[in-house]
Parts: structure tokens; C-alpha cells; sequence
């Protein structure tokens, strides 16, 4: 046994010290359970088991958040830890990509027939379904039992929910008939209208809190550590997707949804097939006049290509799949008034105006502020302090103002002015580029808004996620002046003791802060190049970043270089620069605000601080098989004749391979398609290996699962 058992009792141990301590038990604990349940071959006597794991949940329980990340390692028959544990999704769990009128619905099929390279006249039948408004969960069985359940999380990774979903009547344990041997199934958990009144009913005559609606309801519910609780609420299941699975089920949507009810799930019978664009629009008319008399909340239609070999190849695109599309219901809107128009800076300077209103409820939720998106909106929609307005909000984006009843209007008001001042403190002159419609402060890293808003940036969902560190506390920790650079953050340790004395704050929220952060030090690089908050760098810009210069030490150096300047008429290019903007999809506005940022010496200090902070981790391409095209460069040219151009770049994308727009020394691969001219001729010229489109095709399948 290792030297865990001997170690000091959990209340003579800092988070600091219990960290590795818990780490350790946590891989003994894990590696007795796979000798105990996965070899039936135990090492050691039940007591022993026991003394161990009391030991490791005396520790869970003085440092819950620190047990929290550990705790996936040994969840089998674990007994219950402080909050969720982490599940990583074995396929991503994606988001959908919204439309909001038909045409948008139009153009969406045209880029599915583009991308496959069909012909006009070739059907795409399309599966029309509801969109529940609810929240999703990935259901894994195994041989036919069901033995994880999880949250989508960020869409990488979620949170154990298992127990909580046992308690619905709709989820099976063992499913019915033949299923393939892993089979993750995706859906919806909701709750029926009827049941969130009675649940908000019970609520306010136990004087609890009240749900504003069906989802937070449903959300509330099943998010409940004391899984007892989620059992006496009524909650309900609708399978619509899939995961991983060890068997392709079916060949088309509709297939699946027929192979969900025969394994006994729920369905939506909503449902249909349509055989054009067309008939899916009319289908959502047909849900949308039943809308308000459905059981439960939709908040529009999900349209999906039915044929799954066409789904595989369209893939998906920024986390969504490029073969679905959620058609949303209109907004819901109500009227109020304006009450004021505040200027918000955001992290690159830009001043947004936000319409400060009298709270009124719409679709089930208070509002009192709501977007005004800029001056150009606010002038066009002839908007004034004082004014009664239209707002409205749909689904989880921000509400904004859709215009003035200029009927209700004060006789006394007056058209706002848009101001040319940064409200910083610093009042650094705004001001807009011809031709843009964003104002933005020229205060610079001067400007301690843009700073502070960078710094939630920093910490927000898709960068580094920090738990226990949101706006609020970043707010407060800047105007206390415990962080003003990102460094910081890493270094709040050092301020414990202020911390702990802070209003609100005390040895638990210290501790789970401190592990928060903690558990955050290694990071990979695209997320930490996002986490950054260059101007129009986001998370896809980011990430093609990271795979194409893997190292933060490249990357930077690569910046550095594009900025350096060639002598003027030496005929000499700029061999970083003329790489950067050889990214497929990387521009010369984009690589211009790169190289801006590496210009400044506050910025550059920034990255080197957080370098020392921190473990930044080389990207590694998210390829499942031994592909030959792992970290290659590829270019592709001349026409190809299974496949679009778009499809081909996917392809290559999802093989791990970087795809440039011109060939030079750094290419790996050249793919030649028919009428392949001067590219091709320049490959040969500089010994790049050129693919046929048969090669290119082979490639392709041979790293096919
Ligand atoms: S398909 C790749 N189908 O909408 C599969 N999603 O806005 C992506 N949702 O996260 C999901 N009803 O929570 C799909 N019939 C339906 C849906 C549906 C509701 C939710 C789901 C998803 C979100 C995306």
C-alpha cells in the first residue's frame, strides 16, 4: 500500500499540501477498483479498501473542489463527492446553428448540395423536428445497460449526472431487443408545463424559490446533488441524436428515431420526413401553429439531412454540424421603457450602448437591460431616453430593443447623443473608422475598462474557465487591486489572507478558489491563444493558430517575425508573414491585429508573465486513428471529381492536416485534381510530393473507423 495512509490527518494539511496527497489516493483507490471490478483479482483486504477510501473522502470533504476534478478516476461505486464529477464527452456534444427566417433555411440546403457536390434535382430529404426546450444529456450503455450519463458541459466535457437521470421514467435501464455494444444516445430532458406549474405551485406554499420557466425548472431539477430531489420532479426525456456508438444503427434519421422507441425511448412524434426544403418549412408552420398548445416548450424546428453517410461527410463546422439547422420561433416581446442608455467598453475598446429599462417580464423572464448594438441602431431606430419601447428575447441571447412607440413619447425628450468620449477614466478620445459601425475608445492598454473586460475574457467559459472566478469577482478583485494583468491570477494565492477576510468570503471559497485556478494552470494552446482576447481572434482563429504553429515559443516567434519589416524595393518578402496569411482562412485584417498585439511591449510582457504562471501545452490535433496526415500541409488544386473543395478541405482538417492556399517549401502534400496548373508545376519544381485525387481518396479511407 502506498504512503498515503500515513500521511498527517486532513485538518494539518493546506490545500497546497492536500493536493498531492488526494492525487495519490485517487490512483490507489483507482487502481484497486480495476483490480476489484474490472479483474475480479483484488489486491488487498476490503478493510484496507475502506481505510483508503475514508481517508480520500476525510480529504474530499475538507477540499471539495479539489476532489471534484479527481474525481472521475474513481467513481465506480464511489460514494458521492461534493458536487459533479467531470465526464469527458468520447464525441463532442455540438451546439446548432440557428436560422431565422426561410431563406436562411434555403441557403442552408444550398450549402449541404454544395458541399456534396449534388446536382439540383438530387432529393435531400430532410428530418423535421421539434426543438425542445429543455437541456441536453448523453446516456451511455454498454452491452445494453446504462451506466453513464452526463450534462453537455461545454460540449467536451460534462458532468456526471447518472444518478439524477436513473430517477426518469423515460430514460431505460437496459434497453430493449439488440443494441450495439456502446451506444451513446443523446436528447432532451424537459419538464411538461403542467408540471412546472405544479412544481412553482409547491414551491411558493413552501415559501422555495420559484422557477422562471419550464427549463431553468427542468435544469434546476436535475442538477441536484441529492439525487432524491430530482426523483420527485417530474422530468422527461426526448432521444433525438447519438454519440459514440460501436455500430451504425441505422442508415437514415428517421431509422434511428425508429431504433430509439423499439429500445424504449421517447420520441417526438412531431416528427416528419420532408422531401424539400419547402415541405420542412411548411412542416414548422404546422408545429408553429400548435405551439402554444404542445405539453411543453419548443422554441423552433431542428432540420437534419436524413441520410447519415451524407451527415458524415458534411462533419461539422465551429462545434456545430453543418448537416442541421435549428430554425427558430420569433422572439417574444413586450413593451417598456427606457429608462437610460449606458456605454459599455469592451475589451477592445468598443462602446456598446445598453438600454437600461423599467423590468418587465418576457417569456418567463425579468428583463431590465437589453442591448441597443450601437449608435447606427440607436439613431435608425430613433430611440430616446424616456421613450416606451419594444424589447424582446429569444432563447438564451442577449434581449434587445427592437424600436420606439413614438405614440408614447415625452414631449420634453431629445435625440441621444452617441458620446465621443470614453467614459474610462483615462476619457480617451472614441472614435470610428470610416466605414465601420463601432466606435472604439483609443485608450489602449491605458484604458482600465478594456483591461478589466479583458481579464474576464481571460476567464470565461471557452478560455479558462476558472470555477469560483467570474465578472464579479474579477471586478472586485481588479478595483481592490489584488490582479491587474492575467499573471495575477496565478498569483491570488499570495493573497489568501486578504481574500479570506473579504465580505462573503471564507476558508471554503478561499480553498475552492485556490483549486479552481490550480486546476487550471495546464492549458492547452488554442485556448490559451483565444484566452488572450486579440481582436478578432476567436475561438476557430485560435485554434487554427495553435495547429499550425503548435507551440506557444512558435507561434510567437512566427508573430514577431510577420511584424518585422522587409527593406523597402530589396525585393525581399517576409517569410512569417507570407506563412500566417498561407493559413487557409487567416486574413490580412486578422494577421494584421496579431502582429499589433505582438507589438506592444505590455503585451508581450503579458504572455511571458503567464508563460512562467502557467503549462501550456502543445496542440494536439484531435485525430482518433494513426492518420499519415497528422501536423502535414496540405494544398489542394485543380478540380477534384468525388468531392467539393470545401469537403476535401474538411477532410484533410479532420485528418489533423493544415490546409494552405498556395504551395511553398513548408507544404507536405500536394492533392492535384483535374486541370491542376501552375500549383502543381510549382510543387514538382520544389520536390513537394504530389497526391492524385485516386491517392488523395485513399488516404481518406484508409483512416475511415
Ligand atoms: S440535434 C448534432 N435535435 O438544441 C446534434 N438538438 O441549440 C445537435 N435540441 O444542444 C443537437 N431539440 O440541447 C437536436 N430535436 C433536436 C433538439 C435539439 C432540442 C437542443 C440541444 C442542443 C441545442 C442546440
Amino acid at each position: 500500500m502506498g504512503a498515503s495512509t500515513e500521511s498527517p490527518p486532513p485538518e494539518d494539511l493546506t490545500i497546497f499540501d492536500a493536493e498531492p496527497v488526494l492525487r495519490e489516493l485517487a490512483a490507489e483507490i483507482a487502481h484497486h477498483d480495476a483490480r476489484y471490478h474490472g479483474q475480479d483479482d483484488p489486491e488487498i483486504s476490503d478493510a484496507d479498501y475502506d481505510a483508503l477510501r475514508r481517508r480520500f473522502e476525510a480529504l474530499a470533504a475538507r477540499f471539495p473542489s479539489l476532489a471534484k476534478t479527481l474525481a472521475p478516476t474513481i467513481s465506480v461505486g464511489a460514494a458521492p463527492v461534493a458536487g459533479f464529477a467531470k465526464v469527458t464527452h468520447s464525441r463532442p456534444m455540438l451546439s446548432l446553428a440557428n436560422a431565422f427566417d426561410g431563406d436562411e433555411v434555403r441557403e442552408f440546403a444550398v450549402r449541404v448540395r454544395r458541399f456534396l457536390s449534388l446536382s439540383e434535382d438530387t432529393v435531400v430529404e430532410l428530418v423535421a423536428e421539434p426543438k425542445i426546450d429543455g437541456l441536453s444529456a448523453s446516456l451511455r450503455y454498454e452491452n445494453g445497460r446504462f451506466i453513464l450519463g452526463a450534462t453537455r458541459g461545454d460540449g467536451a466535457v460534462g458532468e456526471d449526472i447518472t444518478r439524477n437521470l436513473r430517477t426518469i421514467g423515460g430514460i431505460p435501464e437496459r434497453l430493449a431487443g439488440a443494441a450495439p455494444g456502446v451506444l451513446e444516445v443523446r436528447g432532451e430532458v424537459y419538464m411538461r408545463k403542467d408540471a412546472f406549474q405544479e412544481l412553482n405551485a409547491a414551491q411558493t406554499a413552501v415559501g422555495a424559490k420559484v422557477f422562471a420557466n419550464p427549463r431553468n425548472a427542468a435544469a434546476g431539477s436535475l442538477r441536484q446533488l441529492d439525487h432524491s430531489i430530482t426523483a420527485k420532479r417530474k422530468l422527461q426525456f426526448f432521444a433525438y441524436s447519438w454519440g459514440e456508438v460501436s455500430q451504425r444503427p441505422a442508415d437514415t434519421q428517421m431509422g434511428f428515431l425508429d431504433k430509439l422507441r423499439d429500445w424504449g425511448f421517447e420520441t417526438n412524434q412531431l416528427t416528419r420526413l420532408c422531401a424539400t426544403v419547402e415541405d420542412a418549412l411548411a412542416c414548422r408552420a404546422g408545429i408553429g401553429e400548435q405551439r402554444a398548445s404542445l405539453p411543453y416548450d419548443i422554441d423552433g424546428v431542428v432540420y437534419k439531412v436524413n441520410r447519415l453517410d451524407w451527415q458524415d461527410r458534411l462533419g461539422m463546422v465551429s462545434r456545430a454540424p453543418r448537416w442541421a439547422i435549428a430554425h427558430k420561433f420569433p422572439a417574444e416581446q413586450a413593451e417598456t421603457i427606457l429608462r437610460a442608455i449606458d456605454i459599455q467598453v469592451g475589451r477592445t475598446g468598443a462602446l456598446t450602448p445598453v438600454a437600461r429599462l423599467e423590468p418587465v417580464t418576457v417569456g418567463g423572464v425579468v428583463v431590465s437591460n437589453a442591448t441597443l448594438h450601437n449608435e447606427d441602431e440607436i439613431a435608425r431606430k430613433g430611440v430616446r431616453i424616456g421613450d416606451t419601447v419594444v424589447i424582446q428575447r429569444a432563447g438564451d441571447v442577449i434581449p434587445q430593443v427592437v424600436r420606439a412607440i413614438e405614440a408614447k413619447r415625452p414631449a420634453d425628450s431629445v435625440p441621444y447623443d452617441f458620446p465621443t468620449i470614453c467614459p474610462c477614466p483615462v476619457a480617451a478620445e472614441a472614435v470610428r473608422p470610416e466605414g465601420e459601425v463601432i466606435r472604439r475608445c483609443t485608450g489602449g492598454l491605458a484604458c482600465p475598462f478594456q483591461a478589466v473586460e479583458r481579464l474576464k475574457h481571460f476567464v470565461s467559459r471557452d478560455a479558462f474557465d476558472i470555477d469560483g472566478l467570474g465578472e464579479k469577482q474579477i471586478q472586485a478583485f481588479w478595483d481592490d487591486k489584488l490582479i491587474a494583468h492575467p499573471g495575477d491570477i496565478f498569483r491570488l494565492k499570495n493573497h489568501a489572507a486578504d481574500l479570506r477576510k473579504r465580505e462573503g468570503w471564507g476558508d471554503k471559497s478561499v480553498d475552492n478558489l485556490s483549486m479552481g485556478i490550480e486546476s487550471r494552470r495546464a492549458i492547452g494552446l488554442d485556448k490559451f491563444i483565444y484566452a488572450l482576447g486579440i481582436r478578432q481572434v476567436g475561438q476557430a482563429t485560435a485554434r487554427l493558430l495553435a495547429i499550425n504553429y503548435g507551440t506557444l515559443d512558435a507561434w510567437r516567434t512566427a508573430m514577431l517575425a510577420a511584424g518585422e519589416k522587409v527593406e523597402e524595393g530589396g525585393g525581399e518578402t517576409n517569410g512569417a508573414l507570407t506563412d500566417l496569411l498561407n493559413i487557409d482562412q487567416i486574413g490580412a485584417s486578422v494577421a494584421n491585429d496579431l502582429i499589433s498585439f505582438f507589438a506592444e511591449k505590455p503585451n508581450r510582457d503579458i504572455v511571458a508573465d503567464l508563460e512562467n504562471e502557467l503549462d501550456i501545452q502543445a496542440f494536439a490535433a484531435p485525430v482518433t486513428s494513426e492518420s499519415p496526415m497528422v501536423g502535414k500541409t496540405v494544398v489542394f488544386t485543380g478540380t477534384l471529381t468525388t468531392m467539393g473543395r470545401a469537403e476535401a478541405k474538411a477532410r484533410a482538417e479532420s485528418l489533423g492536416a493544415k490546409v494552405a492556399g498556395s504551395v511553398s517549401k513548408k507544404t507536405d502534400y500536394v492533392v492535384a485534381g483535374a486541370d491542376a496548373g501552375s500549383k502543381a508545376a510549382k510543387a514538382e519544381a520544389l520536390g513537394v510530393e504530389i497526391l492524385s485525387e485516386e491517392e488523395w481518396v485513399a488516404f481518406i479511407e484508409a483512416a475511415q473507423i
